[in-house]
């Protein structure tokens, strides 16, 4: 179930923080504030404090906080809509919601409506083709064996095999223009003709691409027919709300499973995806063919440490694989690497040897290292100092990127056993390339797939000052100062991935909503306890907490105390925050004399910046 944004507006309004969290624990009130014992601590002295007007809460202690819903889902230990609908009860709304109104306040939701409208038609149209087209459509779902269960779970349906079904579909609703239908990718203006459209899906199986909440935001739609020109697949292009290196398909059906596993399974296809939750494995997701990308794995590494990769054994797609690994062991994440019969995928495997076969698949992944050691076997290297020198190498400049300390070590010690090396020499090699890596930071590391304006530091950076400061200002400043962040905040000013994360959501609910509301904020992030922590200690921070003890039990989230956010201090935050990434260009240059005129031309920029430009 999925419970529409408005739908949850109605829900925290209805359900007022204090009398809430009132029902599960004694809460008194101090001056304009409520405090409580923390139910999530073991807590002598009241240091959960409930603010009323934000409807928010925060332990001072422990760190816990958030809104109504976090709340409940902590206390109860439930997961979010279970909270939404107990809360939902409480407060006698009903969640039986028909065919509601559309959205159509941005652009963003724009594109959502029509991505949605068109997934309801596709399916419909799947339902309701007739004629031989039917039988072909048809037959193949039972040759693929596809089944009603699997339709209905993955809202799979058909394009019609005509030019304007779909254009003629929007165009009888009247809800879009063409314009807009265009934007979402359904339709493509005529090249030759001075007006007009065509659908761009015509006559494939079509899989809705869903976003991590649920929300279709795309399509997949697979070729049928022999005589289409278009390849295989055809996906829908990238718009404001689809990029496809930030999308992990299925990952909406599977996040539970995953979290529950505390193992994702990656494959390519749409079809093994779904081929494997036939079969009853669900912690899957699929990276839709193209190269793993680093927002990816951040996306996955929120709900297991570990992915099984699969991928079959004659892929030419070696050397993409271990760049795959790459980026995964530089998330944090393990990885076993799960290799099938030649030829295979994981739907075909499925296919012809069953689920039991495939278990034993997965068990039977290597580690990475033993998956490079592979490679180089069967190219006959290792018999030789050469190739194994060569191989070592490679393996360590793996090893190298692992971000924990720990498992580097365990790695290194791996090897070491494994072919009878000195542990102290792979760890000298190692040092090598990390010295290396942080002399060169950008160059050093490749990252596929990321646009090169866009590329960020694999490091992944401590929160500054700065940056706490910065949300602070979003989060407590006035209108004048948040509209300064607005216009000339850029996100390259930014190295810490979470505050990267919070900060784009803040950008893009300044863009739908006219005031930052806390409270809905946080219902953005109810699966990242790390970006409430951050979002709760930038609205109450510690130096306020210790005022808090000594001297007062007024209502700390008032902000009656501490600095004043104003536009003055957006500029300061700004500035400060440039010149800190001056500084860290300039750190990361500087070792090489090629970089000399560059490094002078930043260190001039950085003096401006100092003195106030
Ligand atoms: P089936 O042949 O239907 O079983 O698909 P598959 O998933 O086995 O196809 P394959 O292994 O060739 O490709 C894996 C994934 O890469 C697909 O699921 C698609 O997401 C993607 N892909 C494959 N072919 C194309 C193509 O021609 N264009 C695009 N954009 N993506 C493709
Ligand atoms: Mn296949």
């Amino acid at each position: 179930m999925k419970i529409p944004p408005e739908k949850l507006d109605e829900i925290s309004s209805a359900n007022d923080i204090v009398e809430v969290i009132s029902d599960y624990i004694p809460v008194k009130k101090r001056g304009k504030s409520f405090l409580a014992l923390c139910p999530f601590h073991p807590d002598k002295n009241p240091s959960l404090h409930i603010s009323q007007e934000k409807q928010v809460y925060h332990c001072f202690s422990c760190k816990a906080g958030g809104n109504v819903f976090s709340f409940v889902q902590n206390f109860e230990k439930i997961g979010f809509i279970d909270a939404a609908t107990k809360l939902a009860e409480r407060a006698g709304i009903r969640l039986t919601f028909s065919g509601n109104k559309l959205d159509t306040s941005n652009e963003i939701s724009v594109l959502l409506e029509i991505n949605k409208a068109a997934a309801v038609y596709f399916s419909k149209m799947l339902r309701e083709v007739r004629g031989n087209e039917r039988e072909f459509v048809h037959s193949y779902l039972k040759q693929r064996k596809i089944d009603e269960k699997a339709i209905e779970e993955f809202g799979i349906g058909y394009s019609l095999n005509r030019w304007d079904a779909m254009l003629n579909h929007f165009h009888e609703s009247g809800d879009f223009s063409p314009e807009e239908i265009e934007k979402a990718g359904l339709i493509i203006k005529k090249e030759n003709e001075k007006q007009g459209f065509y659908d761009r899906f015509r006559g494939r199986l079509m899989f809705p691409i869903h976003n991590e909440s649920g929300k279709v935001v795309g399509f997949g739609g697979r070729k049928l027919l022999e005589e289409d020109q278009g390849g295989k697949y055809i996906n829908s292009p990238e718009t404001r709300i689809y990029s496809k290196s930030r999308i992990l398909y299925g990952l909406n059906h599977a996040k539970e499973h995953i979290r529950y596993a505390e193992s994702a399974i990656l494959v390519e296809g749409y079809m093994d995806l779904i081929t494997m939750f036939r079969h009853g494995i669900r912690n899957v997701v699929a990276s839709s063919g193209t190269a793993l990308t680093e927002e990816q794995v951040k996306l996955l590494s929120r709900y297991a440490g570990k992915v099984y990769v699969l991928f079959d054994a004659d892929s030419a797609g070696i050397s993409a694989a271990k760049r795959g690994t790459e980026i995964m062991l530089q998330g944090g994440l393990d990885l076993d690497v799960v290799t099938l019969p030649p030829g295979e995928d994981p739907d075909s495997f499925l296919g012809k040897r069953g689920a039991e076969d495939f278990h034993k698949q997965l068990k039977s992944g290597m580690s990475f290292v033993s998956f490079i050691a592979d490679i180089y076997l069967k190219e006959g290297k290792l018999s030789s100092v050469e190739g194994k020198t060569e191989f070592i190498r490679e393996v360590i400049s793996y090893i190298a990127v692992i971000p924990d300390k720990i498992k580097r070590s365990l790695f290194l010690k791996e090897i070491a056993d494994k072919y009878s090396l000195m542990e102290s020499d792979l760890r000298d090699e190692m040092e090598k390339i990390l010295r290396k890596r942080k002399q060169f930071p950008e160059t050093s590391v490749v990252i596929p797939d990321v646009p090169a304006g866009k590329k960020r530091d694999s490091v992944e950076y401590e929160v500054s000052v700065n940056e706490r400061e910065l949300l602070r200002v979003f989060l407590r400043g006035d209108p004048e100062a948040v509209a300064y962040i607005e216009n000339n905040l850029e996100t390259a000013f930014i190295g810490n991935s979470r505050i990267l994360k919070i900060v784009e959501h803040l950008l893009d609910d300044c863009v739908n909503h006219e005031t930052i509301e806390l409270s809905r904020i946080l219902q953005g992030f109810n699966e990242d306890d790390e970006c409430v922590g951050m979002i709760m200690d930038a609205v109450s921070d510690r130096h306020e907490a210790s005022y808090f003890e000594y001297s007062t039990f007024d209502s700390l989230l008032e902000n009656e105390i501490g600095p004043v956010y104003d536009i003055d201090h957006a500029r300061d935050v700004i500035r400060s925050l440039k010149l800190e990434k001056v500084n860290k260009e300039i750190e990361s240059l500087k070792g090489d004399p090629e970089n000399l005129n560059k490094v002078f031309q930043l260190i001039k920029e950085a003096s401006a910046l100092r003195k106030g430009a």
